[in-house]
């Protein structure tokens, strides 16, 4: 579509609620209102209406060591006891939890009752190998049900889990676990990938005997799901099925403080070194439970969710995990990729379980455009009336192809913008209460303030212009901190714009109808397909290579995937006999050293990169080269000749 037909077929279309919708709708106009009258009063109703507590919380807030938060403080709850027991006490321990749908086609139905089992089970396992409150337990595993156990049995036991998403190498594994200090680490013998078994334990074996380091893991929990060849230590290594399976199937699940620590999720940010986000207990659920409930507007009782992210990131910590679990969800957990073994797999899932809600994201959406239209049309897709998206910016067009090839035409679209620090959903519109408009998250969720601010640091509300999203009230699941690193946590977080605002980093405007549209990140941290990733991370896997003199990284345009790695790199001695292999191999030993989604679509050999005086690498003007633009300003370079320099001598390697 032209940007013209884009435009006027945005026109013609009547985005305004449908009344049905609007009259069985969760989320109400009245929310916003009542939210902004009494902010913390909304939220400590949110709490006690959504989530069960052994004890009742005394106090909403307590912002008096701020930006170090507490919510719902005195309180006292089980996570895991509010996402299954709560529902089986309540009779609903035939409801269906998970649809599990494996890559291969084998599934797996498993009601609430079931769930109650398997993960009482999985506690009494994990207690019997010594974890107790407060051990910290590494994840790293696919998306199998056994992952939502392992998560909800640390949750009941009231030991952080830190879940690392099984793309990544098992360098980045042993950061992780070095940070954390897991004691114990939940894995698998292989994953499926487009019908072939790859391996993940030997992972976790090479992130344990990394160098010289001692290594906290004590031990290694291992569920079979390929069948893949694994070595093994008699003395660290146990498999689940000769633990867990043997295990009582009841379990009490102790109440923890509303602030005990839930997870630690580690995320890119400006330096190589990743952040260790970490979100308690009582916040974090009220707000995962409440969003899902008002900007998915699931009830419990008829619909059937499908989030097709990952576990490994926080959309399936928060959106597959949490919230739906913690509304009674009926839910499909897919283990396997888009296109396997056909291009409609999802399409054929969505049919299969009659999925009504369907949350996912922008570089999915454009993935299925590149592929057509005829095969979502294949099937019968009836049953959808909610879409989300989430992770980046979703172009209009993307958005009027979801709505239109996935949603009938008839279904809400709400983008939803947060990010692992917020732990939930942050800016969104509400089904059923929102005029839609395509490619804007639009206004913060009732509960919520945002503002966006000028380089001086001053909120303003003109249309078009460009600033820095900031929020300016605390919220219930927001993050507690740097996993050891307050200092850190302020800087990043509360500095930028002095301590009244947290700054997301992420650029917005207003529009003319005073809706949001997020403009991308402002700082140093790409997104690619949704994952974020950190310049300065792949910078240093990449001079880590011995023929590595300097690199610098950019995230270019990409049509796909939003933003695509661009590498522009210096040899070793200057040289500049780099043939196509030590491209290759360079974005291999990315590969290796961080995983397969931080690889360079592009390594350009170099002989200079552009500097400033002071020495700092205007990436700016790299971004321009690797976006095929016209180079931008060049005179705060210390030798302008270097783009050109640059552009000719430039070679190049990728895909
Ligand atoms: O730049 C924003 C982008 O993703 C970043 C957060 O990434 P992460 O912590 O990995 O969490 C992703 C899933 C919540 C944000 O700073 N982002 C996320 N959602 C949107 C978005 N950008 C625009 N629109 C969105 N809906």
């Amino acid at each position: 579509m032209t940007d013209d037909s884009l435009s006027s077929h945005l026109h013609e279309l009547d985005l305004s609620p449908d009344p049905a919708f609007t009259a069985q709708a969760n989320g109400t106009a009245e929310m916003y209102d009542e939210a902004a009258a009494d902010h913390e009063g909304f939220w400590a109703r949110q709490a006690r209406e959504r989530v069960t507590w052994a004890k009742d919380f005394d106090t909403t807030l307590d912002w008096s060591e701020a930006p170090f938060a507490k919510w719902f403080v005195g309180g006292e709850l089980n996570v895991a006891y509010n996402c299954v027991d709560r529902h089986v006490e309540a009779g609903n321990g035939d409801r269906v939890a998970i649809h599990f749908e494996g890559e291969q086609g084998d599934t797996r139905t498993i009601t609430y009752a079931d769930l109650q089992r398997e993960v009482s089970k999985a506690a009494n396992a994990l207690a019997s190998l010594g974890v107790s409150t407060g051990d910290r337990v590494a994840v790293y595993m696919p998306m199998i049900p056994e992952t939502v156990f392992t998560m909800l049995a640390c949750a009941r036991l009231g030991a952080p889990h830190s879940v690392i998403f099984g793309g990544f190498s098992a360098e980045a594994l042993h950061t992780r676990i070095a940070d954390a200090e897991a004691k114990v680490v939940v894995t698998t013998d292989g994953q499926w990938r487009r019908g072939k078994p790859a391996p993940l334990k030997a992972a976790v074996d090479a992130a344990i005997h990394h160098g010289d380091d001692a290594s906290p893991v004590e031990k290694v929990l291992v569920v079979k799901r390929t069948d893949t060849e694994v070595e093994w230590d008699d003395e660290r290594d146990v498999w689940w099925h000769d633990l867990v399976e043997g295990q009582p199937d009841t379990h009490e699940a102790a109440p923890v403080d509303s602030e005990h620590p839930l997870f630690i999720l580690y995320t890119s940010g400006t330096t190589g070194k990743p952040k260790g986000i970490f979100h308690t207990t009582g916040g974090y659920l009220t707000q995962a439970a409440y969003t899902n409930a008002v900007v998915h507007d699931l009830h419990p009782e008829t619909d059937v969710y499908w989030c097709t992210a990952d576990v490994g990131w926080v959309t399936g910590h928060s959106y597959i995990v949490y919230g739906p679990l913690a509304n009674g969800a009926t839910q499909v957990l897919y283990e396997g990729t888009p296109d396997s073994p056909h291009q409609g797999r999802w399409w054929e899932i969505v049919e299969k379980y009659k999925v009504s809600i369907l949350y996912t994201a922008p570089t999915a959406i454009r993935t299925f455009m590149k592929w057509g239209t005829d095969i979502p049309a294949k099937y019968d897709m009836s049953s959808i009336r909610v879409l989300g998206s989430v992770g980046e910016p979703i172009n209009p067009e993307a958005w009027l192809w979801y709505r239109k090839h996935v949603g009938g035409d008839r279904a809400p679209i709400v983008d939803t913008w947060w990010q692992t620090e917020t732990g939930a959903i942050m800016i969104s519109p509400l089904p059923g209460v929102t005029t839609l408009e395509p490619g804007s998250a639009q206004r913060p969720i009732p509960g919520i303030s945002a503002e966006i601010l000028d380089d001086d640091g001053n909120p303003f509300t003109e249309a078009e212009k460009v600033g820095y999203l900031v929020l300016t009230k605390p919220w219930p699941s927001m993050l507690r901190g740097i996993w050891g690193d307050p200092e850190r946590y302020k800087e990043t977080y509360w500095s930028r714009f002095g301590p009244k605002y947290y700054f997301a980093g992420d650029g917005a405007k207003y529009d003319e109808k005073g809706n949001i549209w997020l403009l991308g990140r402002v700082d140093d941290v790409m997104n690619v397909s949704g994952h974020r990733l950190s310049t300065a991370e792949i910078e240093s896997a990449l001079v880590s290579h011995p023929s590595v003199a300097e690199a610098a990284v950019v995230g270019a345009a990409d049509e796909t995937t939003g933003q695509a790695v661009c590498a522009f790199v210096i040899l070793r001695g200057g040289a500049t006999d780099h043939g196509e292999e030590t491209v290759q191999e360079l974005r291999n030993h990315v590969a290796k050293e961080i995983g397969p989604i931080a690889k360079p679509r592009q390594v350009m050999i170099v002989q200079e990169l552009p500097k400033t005086r002071s020495g700092k690498i205007m990436r700016r003007l790299l971004k321009d080269v690797a976006e095929n633009r016209e180079v931008g300003d060049v005179t705060t370079l210390a030798d302008s000749s270097v783009m050109n320099l640059i552009k000719q001598g430039m070679s190049s390697g990728s895909d």
